[in-house]
C-alpha cells in the first residue's frame, strides 16, 4: 500500500485525490489517509502532493512508520473524497513544518 505521512497534516492540499484510480483515499478534517485495502500500488499520488506526504509503505522514511498502522487505523473513521478541494488555510504556511502529529484531528 501508500501511505500519508505527517506533513500532509494541517496542509490537505488534496492534489492526490484526483488522480487516484481506485478513489481510495480518506478525509478527516485536517488530514488524508490511503485505504491499506484498496490502495493498488501504481504510485500516480506521490508526484502530486506539494507537500511530498505520500510514500510507498516500504519507502517510509524510518520516523514515519508509525504513519502506516494510522492510516489504516483512521481508514473507517474518515469518509470518502474523490474530488480535490481548496487546500486549508495557511497550507503553504505549514508544508515543512515538524511535529504535526499533534494537531491531528479525528
Ligand atoms: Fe495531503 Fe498531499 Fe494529498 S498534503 S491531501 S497527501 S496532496
Amino acid at each position: 500500500t501508500h501511505v500519508v505521512t505527517e506533513n500532509c497534516i494541517k496542509c490537505k492540499f488534496t492534489d492526490c485525490v484526483d488522480v487516484c484510480p481506485v478513489d481510495c483515499f480518506r478525509e478527516g478534517p485536517n488530514f488524508l489517509v490511503i485505504d491499506p485495502d484498496e490502495c493498488i500500488d501504481c504510485a500516480v499520488c506521490i508526484p502530486e502532493c506539494p507537500a511530498n506526504a505520500i510514500f510507498a509503505e516500504e519507502d517510509v522514511p524510518q520516523d514515519q512508520v508509525h504513519f502506516i498502522e494510522l492510516n489504516a487505523e483512521l481508514t473507517p473513521v474518515f469518509g470518502s473524497i474523490n474530488r480535490s478541494k481548496k487546500p486549508l488555510e495557511d497550507a503553504d504556511d505549514w508544508n515543512g513544518v515538524e511535529n504535526k502529529l499533534q494537531y491531528l484531528e479525528r
